[in-house]
């Protein structure tokens, strides 16, 4: 079935947002990490990530929208990661990275662009535990949902059918349909955050 990740990013009070998120039954909690070189956006600093840790109680799936993975990866120093998950398109050695991620017990994920050729992902279908398909290009929360992120999803799903997908950007309660028997997790923020009651807005997404 498929699961819920919802992202805090443009939430207007992350604290509160985590709280109340820990009163739901949410899979994880999305942490976007940028650092506006990679993206042109600067949010949630390691720092704010660290303290939202210690407020969770649901585990973090962490995505790394930034050149240089290493140096996030070493200094996430908090027990609730389930997962964390990079870019393909960064110039850096991916192997390497990959197995830095896996030292620390976490799954890895290698997440891609909207636009970025899928036959780059082949070589390390059998290495990663996640696919993110980015359904918007990355950066920002409340974009609009890419249609052909759906015929995206389908090749990766050819590739290695036993691979998780997960997809991020433009979900809500509409767009979720598209993509709700074809992958196993969805990240979702603006939809679920823009309410008062978490809780009835993932119910929302998952009936
Ligand atoms: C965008 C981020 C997303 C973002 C999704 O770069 O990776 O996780 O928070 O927000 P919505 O659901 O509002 O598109
Ligand atoms: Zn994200």
């Amino acid at each position: 079935m498929l699961k819920i990740a919802p992202s805090i990013l443009t939430s207007s009070n992350r604290i509160e947002s985590i709280k109340k998120l820990n009163n739901t039954d949410c899979s994880f909690i999305h942490i976007d990490v940028m650092d506006n070189k990679f993206v042109p956006n600067y949010q949630l600093p390691i720092e704010e990530v660290i303290e939202l840790s210690k407020i969770s109680t649901k585990k973090f799936d962490i995505h790394l929208m930034v050149e240089d993975p290493v140096e996030y990866i070493n200094s996430l120093k908090i027990n609730n990661i389930y997962n964390i998950s990079f870019h393909i398109e960064i110039n850096k050695d991916i192997d390497k990275i990959i197995r830095l991620i896996k030292s620390k017990g976490y799954s890895v994920g290698l997440a891609i662009k909207p636009n970025t050729p899928l036959e780059l992902l082949d070589k390390y279908l059998n290495d990663v535990d996640i696919i993110l398909v980015m359904s918007v290009e990355p950066g920002f929360g409340n974009q609009k949902f890419i249609e052909k992120t759906i015929e995206r999803i389908k090749y990766i799903r050819n590739k290695k059918s036993d691979i998780l997908i997960e997809v991020d950007g433009g979900i809500n309660e509409d767009t979720i349909n598209k993509i709700k028997l074809i992958s196993d997790i969805a990240v979702v923020g603006s939809y679920i955050t823009n309410k008062d009651n978490y809780q009835e807005a993932i119910n929302n997404l998952k009936n």
